[in-house]
């Protein structure tokens, strides 16, 4: 079912859109569609994708010529998300109808902007700073699919879409804050009517920002540490928080509000627009240093990292990483596999999880 169709009338009635959508914000009129042109859009997640098998599988079959091999893409687009499908979130925030725009108040160093989409889904659009480099739509894309092939739902489905700036700097000069109207101006249009990219990211209801305390953190250090059943859940998803972005190379989560608490105990990662992109030394130090939270091992984790292998990720991920960025995912993944089965070898009772959930 559409997301906000409870909400809908009661926010009206109160005729608060920016309150309800967002922190304190003004009242801005409904809005016309942001973008009259035709939008560019993320060229489909197809779900099955014909690839030429590596020499591995010719070579493994006796044949020299290629191999046709299939490669599912279906889990990025399947199942749901907060109980909204998945499939109808990225299709409507791909090309929906542009409803209403609402400067975003959220705290954070960039631009955002909440948006409604027809027929009443709730979105928040990221769009890329081009003097910020944690800005990166394609990092919340990139993100949002892996945490997917994982076999995980901790990300909120994310597509990236092109507006025209114009569009969004009228809605900005009527209702944001001067210093965000400025911001906008000064670092993500250059011109008022430049094209703007951005990330689109499905709405959490119902979620409170959340800061793992320095004890919770310290006792995943510990494997042996004893957890409350509320522990072993947080510990469960910030473990494949930690997996996630070793993987992506995402630097900044613990700069304040990148992961959401949901009522139910389960956690979000959002803010992923600092992941990918070239490696650095100081971020392969903090690589290792978050490794050290990955103490305990189920054999859930394993099989979720040997399944991001090359020809998926290729076929999942092409159209927005770079094969650069697909080759470092890939090397962190063995690097991952490496630190598990080590643990799993050096440790195999004490260090196994005592508790393992679904996929939230
Ligand atoms: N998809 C989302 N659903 C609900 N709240 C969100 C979502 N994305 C961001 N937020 C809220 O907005 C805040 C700022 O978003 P964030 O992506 O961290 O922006 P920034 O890049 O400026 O740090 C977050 O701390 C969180 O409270
Ligand atoms: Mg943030």
């Amino acid at each position: 079912m559409p997301m906000l169709l409870r909400a809908v009338p009661l926010v009206l009635a109160l005729g608060c859109w920016a309150t309800a959508c967002d922190a304190g914000g003004p009242s801005p009129e409904p809005f016309r569609n942001v973008n009259p042109r035709p939008l560019p859009t993320d060229p489909p997640l197809t779900g099955v994708k014909t690839l030429s098998a590596g020499p591995a599988e010719a070579g493994l079959s006796g044949v020299t010529e290629p191999v046709l091999a299939t490669v599912s893409c279906d889990f990025a687009t399947s199942g749901s998300f907060g109980g909204h499908p998945i499939a109808e979130a990225l299709s409507a925030m791909a090309s929906g109808k542009v409803l209403n725009i609402i400067p975003s108040r959220k705290s954070g160093r960039t631009v955002k902007i909440t948006l409604m989409i027809e027929p009443d889904w709730r979105v928040f659009y990221k769009p890329w700073h081009h003097v910020h480099l944690f800005t990166r739509p394609q990092g919340e894309v990139g993100a949002y699919r892996l945490n997917r092939l994982l076999g995980m739902n901790h990300v909120p489905p994310a597509v990236m879409r092109t507006f025209n700036g114009s569009v969004i700097h009228s809605a900005f000069k009527r209702h944001a804050l001067p210093e965000r109207l400025e911001q906008l101006e000064r670092e993500v249009l250059r011109e008022s009517t430049d094209e703007m990219t951005g990330a689109m990211l499905l709405w959490v209801d119902d979620a409170v920002n959340y800061d793992p305390p320095p004890s919770l953190l310290d006792k995943m250090s510990r494997p042996r540490a004893r957890l409350s059943p509320k522990e072993q859940v947080l510990v469960w998803d910030l473990s494949w928080m930690f997996v996630l972005d070793h993987l992506t190379n995402n630097y900044d989560r613990f700069t304040g509000g990148n992961i959401l608490r949901k009522k139910d105990g389960r956690l979000v990662f959002i803010d992923n627009g600092a992941a990918f992109g070239p490696d650095r030394e100081w971020k392969s130090a903090q690589r290792k240093r978050r490794l050290r939270r990955l103490t305990r091992h189920s054999p859930a984790f394993t099989r979720a990292l040997l399944r991001v292998e090359p020809r998926v990720i290729a076929a999942c991920v092409g159209d927005v990483l770079s094969q650069r960025d697909i080759d470092e995912v890939l090397s962190r993944r063995d690097e991952l596999v490496s630190h598990f089965s080590e643990l799993e070898k050096s440790c195999p009772m004490d260090c196994r999880f005592a508790r393992e959930l679904e996929a939230p």
